[in-house]
């Protein structure tokens, strides 16, 4: 594990996976399954993750997790029971599906106590980076940001740039209480890169009332960051919530002249924190699925021609508003 940054594409050897959430918005399936482990079609979203962290040229995935929620964890075990009944019966993909998550990432536990945190949770993971990590990839497993590579966008930035870079999502005004908001301004003219696409940050709120929120572009859960930023979240109090926010550490370091830029994501994304969001990821997955998908195509047509049928119904049956009548 101790291979030196320089074997490592672009500079980063650990991705940091906050992992420690208690999933209530997936109650009661989240009683006993964590909600990193729920499938995407058949592959959970810490696999994802792995997939996408390897993609990177990480090796060290170093997943924050509860004291209650080590499986986690064993998903990136060997089963060789499991492994050497599917061999002798000849299910060779099987196999491989099986030993997949392994092969992607060395995965390292890291316990969080107490939910205090992303901040909290990604401040922890400092203790498992060796000397020569100046940068660090920070991935939330809720967020799957489509096509898989915005990290590696983000690390050209970086080359060019220095500094910390973050990816940003634009979303409709009345939603931006639910991330953390960027303040932005142009890069330099002369700059190689696209400018519609990469602005510098100058300021970053948590969660903030639409009325005063500085853009509509929002942090949407890939981070490459400094190192400094460990040193930041020592230094930050509470905020939004009565959390340590990661977003307040940027934004502390953003005021200390740390350079911090953004790389405007254009591609697709899906929240697998909550049922609203998993759904269609489920459903977006599996109609690109080669075994699953011109079935699943069917089956959504037809469900969707009866909600369809549904909803005329309902709408003829309800009674006119008085106002129209
Ligand atoms: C976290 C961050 C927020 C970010 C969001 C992206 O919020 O605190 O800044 O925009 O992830 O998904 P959470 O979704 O954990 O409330």
């Amino acid at each position: 594990m101790n291979s030196s940054i320089s074997t490592h594409r672009h500079g980063v050897k650990t991705v940091i996976v906050p992992a420690a959430g208690m999933g209530t918005r997936f109650l009661p399936a989240t009683k006993t399954v964590p909600k990193e482990l729920l499938p995407v079609v058949d592959t959970p979203g810490i696999e994802l993750i792995a997939e996408e962290a390897n993609a990177l040229g990480a090796t060290r995935l170093a997943v924050i997790v509860a004291p209650n929620k080590q499986e986690v964890m064993r998903h990136f075990e060997q089963f060789p029971n499991l492994v050497e009944t599917l061999t002798a019966r000849g299910k060779f993909e099987q196999v491989e599906k099986v030993q997949r998550a392994g092969k992607l990432m060395t995965p390292v536990a890291v316990e969080q106590a107490r939910p205090l945190g992303l901040g909290h949770a990604v401040g922890l993971a400092e203790s498992v980076l060796d000397d020569d990590e100046d940068v660090v990839a920070v991935m939330l497993p809720d967020d799957l940001v489509l096509p898989m590579g915005v990290v590696e966008k983000m690390a050209a930035v970086r080359a060019e740039l220095g500094g910390s870079v973050l990816c940003a999502v634009e979303v409709p005004r009345d939603e931006v209480f639910n991330y953390g908001v960027f303040d932005i301004a142009e890069i330099p003219a002369d700059c190689d890169l696209p400018a519609e696409r990469v602005k510098r940050v100058v300021g970053m709120v948590e969660k903030p009332d639409p009325a005063d929120a500085p853009s509509t572009l929002v942090a949407t859960g890939r981070y490459l960051l400094d190192r400094g930023i460990f040193d930041a979240l020592r230094r930050i109090e509470p905020g939004k919530g009565g959390e340590i926010q990661l977003t307040d550490a940027i934004e502390l370091m953003i005021r200390e002249g740390h350079p911090v830029h953004i790389v405007v994501h254009e591609g697709k994304r899906h929240d697998l924190g909550n049922p609203a969001g998993y759904i269609p990821a489920c459903v977006d997955f599996g109609l690109s699925h080669p075994t699953y998908g011109p079935g699943l195509k069917r089956a959504i047509t037809a469900i969707l021609a009866e909600h369809v049928v549904d909803d005329e119904i309902e709408s003829a049956r309800s009674p006119e508003p008085a106002a129209l009548r």
